[in-house]
């Protein structure tokens, strides 16, 4: 007589119990599959003309333009919480714009400038990225040479050449074009080759759609375009098998990293393009993102280090290795990571 006779049988549903590993924090900890290290988290920069300025940026609570000397305080406090990774972008005078464009390859042009005073500063301590686009340099806002409404690609390609070799001669480790010209890595792979930059790597934003959700970084840097849209070289965001060709067509072209934009809603595009390649692979967890988390927040409708947490581990989790984030500074300061 079986004394478990009268017992009742669970033994196949019970097999399997994942609720063991959930039982405590540290049980969670040895079963967690993702984590986000603060060394993957890269801090956007607006760079201003002038001494001593800052703006705000309506939609982008905690986020300022600064100028060089500023950009270098705050670049500092930020080192000491870990955060040793900065992408610049320039925001000029509106006199210095023009239809070409062409102040973004001047030598002593913000950026650069940037580049020059931060890597006095810092040294091989911080890695500086720029971004490398017309759009806030040009009058029209486009991202490259505009004829008769057009966004011209090949005449677009020795300027952003020109803009890459200014900031890398300044001290850019790292230039990432974002304007997504057809064959932009390579005119700007060889630029810089050509007058001894072989070192500087490439971060390309390969995926980049065209998305509303750059919304508030138009404010920030006055970078919207004045005409139309920019549907013409940006990505359709209803396009997923695409994404694989232009990364592996950058890659072949020389990127050294690529990228994903914006992150969030295109989480399957990171976890395709992390398939494809062997290179390292960024996220840019943009400016609406950015917003959208902030807004809810102070409205105390989600709690914000819960929701940046998961964010930033779901981008991880789904294959970039870098993450572009204007939450670094909140994050580390917060303890969150
Ligand atoms: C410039 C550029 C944009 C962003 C990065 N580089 C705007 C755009 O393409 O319109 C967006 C970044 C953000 O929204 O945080 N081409
Ligand atoms: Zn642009």
């Amino acid at each position: 007589m079986n004394k478990w006779k009268d017992e009742p049988d669970f033994s196949d549903a019970l097999l399997e119990r994942p609720r063991r590993l959930r039982r405590t924090p540290i049980l969670r900890e040895i079963a967690a599959e993702t984590r986000v290290e603060p060394e993957r988290l890269m801090m956007p920069h607006f760079v201003i003309p002038g001494e001593a300025e800052r703006s705000s940026i309506e939609a982008m609570p905690g986020i300022e333009r600064l100028s060089v000397d500023l950009l270098v305080d705050q670049v500092g406090s930020d080192l000491e919480l870990g955060i040793n990774k900065v992408l610049l972008f320039g925001v000029p005078e509106t006199s210095e714009k023009n239809d070409t464009g062409s102040s973004a390859s001047d030598a002593k042009g913000l950026v650069p400038k940037a580049v020059t005073a931060l890597k006095k500063a810092f040294g091989e301590d911080l890695l500086v990225a720029t971004d490398v686009c017309l759009c806030a340099y040009t009058d029209h806002g486009h991202c490259g040479v505009l004829s008769g409404g057009e966004v011209l690609n090949d005449e677009s390609l020795p300027y952003l050449a020109g803009m890459a070799v200014a900031h890398a001669q300044a001290g850019a480790d790292i230039v990432a074009p974002s304007d997504m010209m057809d064959g932009r890595v390579l005119a700007i792979r060889e630029g810089l080759d050509e007058v001894g930059l072989s070192h500087t790597a490439i971060m390309s934003y390969s995926v980049k759609y065209a998305s509303a959700y750059y919304g508030p970084f138009r404010e920030a840097a006055g970078s919207a375009p004045g005409k139309g849209d920019r549907k013409g070289y940006q990505m359709d965001p209803r396009n997923r098998r695409e994404a694989k060709r232009e990364a592996v067509m950058d890659e072949e072209e020389g990127a050294d990293i690529l990228m994903v934009k914006p992150a969030l809603a295109y989480l399957d595009i990171i976890s395709d393009v992390r398939e494809e390649t062997e290179l390292p692979l960024a996220c840019y967890n943009v400016s609406g993102e950015f917003s959208m988390v902030k807004a809810a927040a102070a409205r105390g409708w989600i709690n914000e280090q819960a929701v940046v947490t998961e964010n930033l581990h779901a981008m991880r989790r789904a294959g970039a290795d870098l993450l572009i984030t204007y939450h670094a500074r909140d994050a580390r300061k917060g303890g969150w990571l």
